[in-house]
């Protein structure tokens, strides 16, 4: 019998040829934050996910904190975009752009001339990253956001959005998760503001909350995803005591925005803390559209939750990295290649992105 992971489904209102979801994973290929024919070739070979998701994509020159990640605010981006576009649909796949506005999580090193680290409050995040120019550094001080700047951020996410359906993108997801500038917003402690959008459960979702209102007004509520990571950790973000509670109060509010999906990513499989069941029930109960749900996924464990209902779509990420052909491996029951190089998955250029064989190469080669 097929499995489940291999079966249609309609996201919102896009035909999706399987339930396999590529997870977004940052590659830092984008020389000058330009997408480029290297990205579309990466993202080409991949297009028998069901959904990619791409890679972190800033709406705006400040959130472009890591080292090459590309952006989508020019007309240059949207062009380069449409290669990697062109190429997925003309294999038949589906693709959404994964808005990430870095915040806090930056240095001005890899920012272009007059950006700025912004956050919602000026609250380091502990510990450092790559500049191409110095090497590691430290994370810097932000910006606290003005009232006025706060509304330019959003807007540079509903242009985002629009850039990306003009790229040629069936949809965006908001990157709230991982600690990222939508999540720096949701916990207190990197958003200590004492206007409406500190304080309160309420006013610490606002901001997410109004971007993602604003953005599905701009391009349609059914091309708009979020992606969420309670209980999460990455880039200093301790756990308090309304996490549940907030994410319960954001799954209600998406719901009634009505977006087409929360995905939720569990990063227990890379040794952070384990994401509460009741939580991931609490938001698949109270979330009435599709639930992706990712992080140390196997095939088994996919149909798993997918023949239970739990989840609708299962994203994979590393897997993907290393078996371009992951679907069909799957499919097939084929072994997957699980040697990842750590070295190449940011460094420039096409080794360790592009050059991962199919399995009837790796045969070839063997
Ligand atoms: C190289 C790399 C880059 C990543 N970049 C992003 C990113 O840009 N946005 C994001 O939401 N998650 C990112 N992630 C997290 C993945 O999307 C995924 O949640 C994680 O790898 C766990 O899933 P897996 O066990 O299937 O790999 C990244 C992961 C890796 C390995």
């Amino acid at each position: 019998m097929n499995k489940i992971s291999f079966t249609p489904y309609t996201l919102g209102s896009l035909p999706l040829s399987n339930r396999i979801v590529m997870s977004p994973m940052t590659r830092s290929r984008a020389i000058n934050n330009t997408p480029n024919q290297l990205m579309a070739t990466y993202y080409e070979q991949r297009a028998e996910a069901g959904l990619i998701i791409t890679e972190g994509v800033s709406p705006s020159p400040n959130g472009l904190g890591y080292a090459r990640i590309p952006g989508l605010f020019s007309n240059k981006q949207v062009e380069g975009w449409k290669l990697t576009t062109q190429a997925v649909h003309s294999k038949g796949g589906k693709i959404f752009a994964q808005l990430m506005h870095t915040g806090r999580v930056g240095h001005a090193l890899n920012l272009p001339t007059g950006a700025r680290i912004v956050a919602p409050s000026a609250i380091a995040a502990k510990g450092q990253m790559w500049t191409d120019k110095e090497g590691m550094k430290d994370h810097p001080l932000p910006q606290e956001l003005s009232g006025t700047e706060l509304i330019d951020t959003k807007n540079e996410f509903v242009q985002a959005a629009r850039n990306a359906i003009l790229a040629g993108f069936d949809g965006i997801e908001l990157h709230g998760a991982n600690g990222y500038l939508l999540e720096q917003f949701l916990s207190p402690h990197s958003n200590i503001r004492t206007d409406i959008y500190g304080g309160s459960i309420e006013n610490r979702s606002r901001f997410v909350l109004e971007v993602a209102k604003e953005v599905s007004a701009a391009i349609g509520k059914d091309k708009v995803g979020i992606r969420l990571s309670p209980f999460g950790i990455f880039n200093d973000m301790p756990d308090y005591p309304e996490v549940a509670a907030t994410y319960t109060y954001l799954a209600e509010e998406l719901n009634k925005i009505d977006i087409a999906y929360i995905h939720l990513v569990d990063h227990s499989s890379g040794g952070a803390p384990e994401v509460p069941l009741s939580i991931k029930q609490t938001i698949r109960k109270k979330f009435k559209n599709t639930l992706i749900l990712s992080g140390g996924y196997t095939l088994a464990r996919a149909e798993e939750d997918l023949s239970s209902d739990f989840a609708d779509l299962i994203a994979f990420g590393k897997p993907f990295i290393t078996n371009p052909d992951l679907v069909d491996r799957l499919q097939k029951n084929l072994s997957l290649n699980i040697k990842l190089d750590a070295n190449t998955l940011y460094s420039a250029d096409a080794k360790g992105y592009t050059d991962y064989p199919v399995y009837q190469n790796e045969l070839i080669n063997a």
